[in-house]
């Protein structure tokens, strides 16, 4: 039915109330009424299964459903929560954040390398507040290992290291009860157990005798004017980005950005997950993010779902 002949019948019904006088007529007026009712139902259902479609052809999916923001959230997990369903940056108690509310939403990213617009040999105190771009969509930063220490301790926290190669091949890693120490404990890496894809490179125990030297659990942060390692030099000097280093590494995500895959160099700089590509395999992209370990994404949360009636 058309608009037109919709609104033909809304004007038939309300002047056949003047005109009628007869029961038949009468009868016939309340059967038009009824009808004009359902076309009503049906027409609102129509807008609201219009707006719906609109909506999921934005690129978020979703409108946020509170704008007002609380910065009194403790992390990106509860701003989804609580509505917030665009990525982006937001404030939250320790400041300043990014959030990525895809992948089933809540993450608070902490690191992301996605092109080398950004240098990764800083100092602690770089480390310390955080830096790069934390605005657009695919700035590379860190988010400062204060807040980082702050986020960790209000709960039990996992990470989720998501690694792109130049071929476009992809794996995760994911490590339960991440936890970054204050800086009087020089921000020390704590993990539990792995999940994932790309193998467990930050233990460094997939391959025998290499966590020793290489694994990153319960190691202090490094930079290169502050030498917090097992190494006799400086690794974050050697490898030119401050990382849990032990003497050094078996995953290095803040080292240099080399714009092909395989490459050479001096010292295993490169952007290195050795359990995926070795040390001489620099990723393309690398994403480092944390949300409460016990969240749960509400399946009438999930944009694939899409409600008819
Ligand atoms: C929106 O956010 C404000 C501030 O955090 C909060 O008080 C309010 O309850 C929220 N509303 C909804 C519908 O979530
Ligand atoms: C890293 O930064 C420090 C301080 O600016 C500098 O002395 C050093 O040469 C840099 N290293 C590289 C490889 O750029
Ligand atoms: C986190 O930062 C906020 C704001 O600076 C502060 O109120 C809170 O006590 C901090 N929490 C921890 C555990 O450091
Ligand atoms: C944190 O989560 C892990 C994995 O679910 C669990 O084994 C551990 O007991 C939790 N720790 C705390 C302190 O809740």
């Amino acid at each position: 039915m058309s608009e037109q002949m919709f609104r033909r019948l809304i004007v038939l019904t309300a002047f056949s109330h003047f005109l009628c006088s007869s029961d038949v007529c009468r009868e016939e007026v309340t059967t038009l009424r009824q009808q004009e009712k359902l076309l009503e139902d049906q027409l609102h259902k129509q807008e609201l299964l219009l707006l719906r479609l609109q909506l999921l052809d934005q690129p978020d999916h979703r409108v946020p459903v509170n704008q007002s923001q609380d910065p009194r959230d403790t992390d990106c997990a509860q701003l989804f929560t609580s509505g917030f369903r665009s990525s982006g940056s937001y404030r939250v108690q320790t400041g300043r954040v990014y959030c990525d509310m895809s992948d089933g939403g809540g993450w608070t990213v902490l690191q992301r390398r996605t092109n080398g617009g950004e240098t990764f040999n800083r100092s602690w105190t770089q480390y310390k507040d955080g830096f790069g771009d934390l605005e657009s969509e695919s700035g590379e930063f860190w988010i400062g290992n204060d807040k980082l220490h702050n986020i960790t301790s209000q709960g039990n926290y996992t990470l989720r290291i998501n690694l792109e190669d130049f071929d476009g091949n992809q794996r995760y890693a994911e490590y339960q009860e991440f936890k970054v120490a204050n800086e009087e404990d020089f921000y020390r890496l704590t993990f539990g157990a792995y999940t994932g894809t790309a193998g467990d490179a930050l233990s460094g125990s997939l391959q025998v005798g290499v966590s020793e030297w290489a694994g990153h659990r319960g190691m202090k942060f490094t930079t290169y004017d502050q030498d917090n390692d097992n190494y006799r030099g400086n690794c974050a000097r050697e490898d030119k980005g401050g990382w849990w280093f032990n003497k050094c590494h078996s995953a290095h995500l803040n080292g240099v950005y080399y714009s092909k895959g395989h490459y050479s160099a001096v010292t295993d700089d490169g952007i290195v997950w050795y359990t995926w590509r070795g040390w001489w395999y620099s990723l393309k992209t690398t994403i480092m993010k944390l949300r409460p370990t016990d969240f749960r994404v509400d399946p009438a949360d999930d944009p694939g779902a899409v409600p008819l009636h």
